[in-house]
């Protein structure tokens, strides 16, 4: 059997955890297509399965394939497949971990179509970011015009989308952030800026209608005070938030579920400029155990994303 490239964590623990590796190739069963791998979305996922932060809710068998989005062209179609072909260019979430391998088996309906202006970069920076800050934001609701909302981690994959989609709906935005990163976020239309490295937030917002937080701990311990009496938070960061919302609070744990018509829809208006998708940093294969570790510890403006074609 042929084998591919892979980043496999191969015991939980720090950076040395996950290794460059070999694998047996998949194959695509009913209803998958084998996706030859082209770049793939670097996600706070990735650390957090490393160190075993999630371990009781995922247990995994070791060693295990990490990376949960990808960008890449069809290479073979499974039974029952007729929406893809050979040779699309697709992208999407993985639904499980094992994106970070040169061919994967890939749910069909999980894919979209990359629009021909996007690269594989571009499509791989899409698929989890865009399409959680879209669901999350919209949990407790649609959103309202003028319904004054407080997000927490507005610079990051999910806030910088957010902060986006909530202006276009007419929210009135507060956005949290590193001072490094205020002027970024205004440029994302953000109404309220809070530099949290040099503020409090709580100085600024206040009568929050919803808190949506990225970060989690003790910034979702501290979003309660700020909110109006009918409000409610969404945190896509800390699970806890469904045992520690205080009596009379409502407070929701959010979980993505893959949306392939709400990504192509998204992908349409970032090729049409009607969204901005800002990629940070683009690594190679090898150096995706160091840029999982520099998520943990200074995330950055805009998407990580492991280019394997350079690599
Ligand atoms: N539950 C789900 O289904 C689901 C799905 C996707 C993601 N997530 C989780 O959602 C969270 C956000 O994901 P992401 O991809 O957007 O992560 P990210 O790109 O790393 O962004 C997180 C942002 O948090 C900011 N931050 C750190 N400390 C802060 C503080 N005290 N106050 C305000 N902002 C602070 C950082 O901003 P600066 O750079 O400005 O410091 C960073 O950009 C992560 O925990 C991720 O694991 C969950």
């Amino acid at each position: 059997m042929n084998s591919v490239r892979a980043l496999a964590l191969t015991e939980y623990g720090g950076p040395s955890a996950v290794k460059v590796s070999t694998i047996d190739a998949p194959t695509a069963v009913a209803g998958q297509v084998l996706v030859r791998v082209h770049a793939a979305g670097v996600n706070g996922l990735d650390w957090k399965v490393r160190e075993g932060y999630v371990r009781d809710a995922y247990p995994l068998q070791l060693p295990t394939v990490l990376g949960i989005e990808l960008a890449g062209v069809v290479e073979a179609v499974g039974p029952d497949v007729t929406r893809l072909r050979k040779g699309d260019r697709v992208m999407g979430p993985l639904g499980r971990l094992g994106a970070y391998a040169d061919l994967v088996a890939v749910n069909a309906a999980y894919l979209c179509v990359i629009p021909d202006a996007l690269d594989f970069v571009a499509a791989a920076a899409l698929p989890i970011a865009s399409v959680a800050a879209s669901q999350s934001l919209t949990l407790a609701g649609p959103i309202r015009t003028g319904q004054r909302i407080l997000i927490h981690g507005a610079a990051g994959g999910l806030g910088s989308f957010a902060v986006q989609y909530a202006r276009q709906a007419g929210a009135v935005v507060y956005a949290t952030a590193h001072s490094q990163h205020i002027d970024y976020v205004r440029s994302l239309g953000a109404d309220h800026l809070i530099a949290y490295d040099k503020e409090q937030f709580e100085a600024t917002a206040s009568n929050i209608d919803l808190v949506i937080d990225y970060v989690g701990g003790e910034v979702l311990n501290r979003s309660w005070p700020v909110l109006a009496d009918d409000g409610v938070i969404v945190s896509t960061a800390t699970p806890a938030i469904l045992a520690s919302t205080p009596a009379g609070r409502r407070g929701l744990w959010f979980v993505n579920q893959p949306d392939t018509a709400r990504l192509q829809a998204i992908a349409d208006d970032v090729v049409h400029g009607r969204l901005q998708s800002n990629v940070g940093a683009v690594v190679r294969f090898d150096e995706l155990p160091a840029a999982i570790e520099r998520n943990r510890t200074q995330p950055q403006v805009g998407k990580t994303v492991v280019n394997f074609i350079a690599s």
